[in-house]
């Protein structure tokens, strides 16, 4: 995996610190407010289950899975839900976790789909936001990073289905999608 990788755009270590940075402010902000933490699955998997312990509030966690662009690079804005919430969100307090906000697309769709259930609030929480590539008028309320133009893999993130487990996130070298 490693010899596909230009290079390691974040470490482990800075990952890290950075989720612990965004537990403690949405543990701050929801004091009280038993929020539902909904991951969007698959690519949002590695930064769910760090950020859910570094919350030290009371919430709660369920799983969409959506898919939005096969195997190749970029979006195709149909967004296909593959599986559902299992809890109704009338009245409560919903983080949409994601691994990455790009053409914002999918969040867009996710977010006004989940609004129709009426949620007291929903707010959206990325470890990495592309703002140059946003296409759809949505943004974060919680960001780890703002990155680059560049397909980045790794602490989920994927190119086909692959790369998911590599610890850290990494630029894919262009050759390889392009193959
Ligand atoms: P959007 O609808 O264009 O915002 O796409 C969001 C989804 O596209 C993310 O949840 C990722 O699965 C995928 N995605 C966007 N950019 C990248 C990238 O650089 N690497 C891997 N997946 C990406
Ligand atoms: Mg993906």
């Amino acid at each position: 995996m490693k010899k596909d990788i230009e290079s390691i755009l974040y470490s482990e270590e800075v990952i890290a610190a950075k989720v612990k940075e965004i537990g403690e402010t949405i543990s701050r902000d929801y004091a009280g407010k038993n929020p539902l933490l909904v991951s969007v699955l698959k690519g949002s998997v590695v930064f769910m289950s760090d950020l859910m312990r570094a919350i030290d509030i009371p919430c709660e966690i369920d799983f969409m899975v959506v898919s939005s662009y096969g195997a190749g690079v970029k979006t195709s804005g149909v967004v296909k839900i593959n599986k559902d919430l299992d809890v109704p969100l009338e009245g409560r307090e919903v983080i949409l976790v994601e691994d990455i906000l790009d053409s914002g697309k999918t969040l867009h769709y996710l977010k006004t789909m989940l609004s129709d259930r009426h949620p007291k609030g929903i707010r959206i929480a990325t470890l990495l936001d592309k703002p140059e590539r946003r296409e759809a008028p949505i943004t974060a309320d919680y960001a780890g990073f703002v990155v680059p133009d560049a397909f980045l893999v790794g602490y989920g993130l994927d190119y086909a289905e692959k790369y998911r487990n590599l610890p850290y996130i990494g630029v894919l070298k262009p050759e390889v999608y392009a193959e």
